[in-house]
């Protein structure tokens, strides 16, 4: 039988002839230790992704909850999609390496705060706010950080709404306070985002300079649009007609039966 050369006793183990678990391994005692040690920080690693997958959860819920409130209330998504993500292994290793640490579940914790991530796309600008408000709001939310990146948009044109918040994640035995990064941002500015974000993984772009300058153009342009479509829905909002008595119960009897998003 070949060995594991990693942990040897442990694949002994899983063989279906007991009779061979009490066989001694052939490494020598320091070597098993590190093998060990090695072994345990793998699985303390593997937790530590499983809480910020678990954190991911928790605050994804959230959003969710407050889509359907929304269209229970107004009859109208904020909403459009929401995307999560955990950073790979290999990410938080170069971030790690970039900041000069170590790569300890440590150093993830207390200097990381993009591990676990949550992008939530919206149609229209006000609903980034209330979203975000909404969310700070919460009890068991702390906000660590926030940057409005639509106020003071990047200067290549970059727009978004970013918070780093920390949610209490409940396990069999513990109680951990994970950080979520959450990106709030209109469809047209997810748009543009994906598009710029493509431009940073190719190497040689031709007219470079002017690849970016039309960038900044398109997202001028797209910050403009958004503001009209909010402007026309207001607008839109705004001349509805007052409705009678009896088209006010018709809608709440209609309300009823709107299908809650799952
Ligand atoms: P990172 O170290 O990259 O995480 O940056 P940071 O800690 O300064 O945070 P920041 O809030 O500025 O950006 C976090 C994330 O927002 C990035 O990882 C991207 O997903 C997104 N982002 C920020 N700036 C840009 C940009 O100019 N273009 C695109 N496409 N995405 C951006
Ligand atoms: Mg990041």
């Amino acid at each position: 039988m070949s060995g594991n050369p990693f942990f040897p006793l442990d694949e002994m183990s899983s063989d279906s002839d007991d009779t061979q678990v009490m066989m001694i391994p052939k490494v020598d005692g320091a070597i098993y230790d590190q093998r060990r040690k090695l072994a345990g920080t793998m699985v303390d690693y593997k937790e530590m992704r499983m809480r910020y997958s678990c954190a991911i959860k928790e605050v994804r819920t959230k959003f969710d909850v407050l889509n359907s409130e929304f269209n229970v209330r107004f009859r109208r998504n904020p909403i459009t999609s929401i995307s999560s993500r955990l950073k790979s292994s290999a990410s938080i290793m170069d971030k790690l390496d970039r900041k000069g640490l170590s790569f300890t579940v440590e150093n993830v914790e207390n200097s990381l705060y993009d591990v676990a991530g949550i992008r939530v796309v919206c149609s229209y600008v006000d609903d980034i706010y209330g979203l975000a408000s909404a969310l700070a709001k919460q009890d068991d939310i702390t906000v660590i950080r926030e940057k409005d990146y639509i106020k003071n948009p990047k200067p290549n044109g970059y727009r978004s709404y970013h918070m780093i918040v920390s949610v209490p994640v409940f396990f069999s035995d513990q109680t951990r306070d994970m950080a979520v990064e959450v990106q709030i941002r209109t469809i047209a500015m997810d748009f543009w985002a994906s598009l710029e974000h493509q431009l940073k993984y190719k190497q040689e772009v031709p007219d470079q300079r002017r690849i970016v300058e039309q960038l900044t153009e398109c997202a001028e342009q797209i910050a403009d649009i958004d503001k009209q479509m909010w402007q026309v829905r207001r607008q839109i909002e705004a001349t509805e007609d007052l409705p009678t008595e009896e088209e006010v119960l018709l809608e709440k009897l209609r309300r009823i039966d709107i299908a809650i998003n799952e």
